[in-house]
C-alpha cells in the first residue's frame, strides 16, 4: 500500500517533470537540485540560529557565566559549525541558486556573502579564545567587550542569514512555484 510519503514522492516526481518526461529547468538548474539547495540552506541557517541563540543567552547573563560548561562547549564548537555551514553554502547551494536564478543575482553579491563568512568565522575564532581566557580566570577583557563581541557576532549571522533568505531563499522558491 502507498503511504502519505510515497504519495508526496509522486507529486513531487510529477511536479519535477515536464509533460514530455523532461525534467524542469528553473534557468540553469534542475528543478529537484533547485528544491534540494534550498532544504540544506534552510537546514544550513537552522543550525547558526541556534548558535546566535546560545550566544545571546550568554550574552544575557553577563558578568556571569554559565556553571555548568555550556560556554566552553559552546566556544569549541561555534567555530566548527560556522566553517561546515559556510563551506556547504558556497560548494553545494550557492553555485545551484545562482544557476536558477541567473541575472538575477549579480555574482558580486555570492563574493560579498562569501566574505562575510570568512569575516564571521574569524570573528568566532577570536570570541572563543576570549571566553576560554574567561573560563580559565584570564580576564583580559572586562564584560562589556565580551559582550560586544558576542552581540557582534550573532546580529552579524542574524542580519546575514535573513539577507540570504531574502534575496535568494525567497525569489528561488517563487521559481519553483509560480502562480
Ligand atoms: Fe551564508
Amino acid at each position: 500500500m502507498r503511504g502519505v510519503d510515497g504519495l508526496h514522492s509522486e507529486r513531487a516526481r510529477r511536479r519535477d517533470r515536464q509533460s514530455d518526461g523532461t525534467t524542469v529547468m528553473i534557468g540553469n538548474a534542475c528543478g529537484p537540485c533547485l528544491r534540494e539547495a534550498i532544504r540544506k540552506f534552510e537546514s544550513g541557517h537552522a543550525r547558526l540560529l541556534t548558535i546566535c541563540e546560545e550566544l545571546e543567552v550568554m550574552a544575557d547573563g553577563l558578568p556571569a557565566l554559565p556553571n555548568n560548561g555550556s560556554h566552553l562547549r559552546l566556544a569549541r564548537r561555534m567555530g566548527m559549525v560556522l566553517r561546515e555551514v559556510h563551506a556547504r553554502e558556497e560548494a553545494e547551494i550557492l553555485p545551484v541558486l545562482v544557476a536558477a536564478l541567473g541575472a538575477n543575482i549579480g555574482r558580486d553579491s555570492v563574493g560579498t556573502l562569501v566574505e562575510e563568512h570568512r569575516a564571521d568565522e574569524a570573528a568566532a575564532e577570536e570570541l572563543a579564545e576570549v571566553i576560554i581566557e574567561w573560563a580559565a580566570g584570564e580576564r583580559n577583557h572586562d564584560a562589556a567587550t565580551l559582550g560586544y563581541m558576542l552581540r557582534g557576532l550573532f546580529d552579524n549571522i542574524r542580519r546575514h542569514s535573513d539577507r540570504e533568505r531574502d534575496q535568494l531563499i525567497a525569489p528561488a522558491q517563487r521559481r519553483l512555484a509560480p502562480d
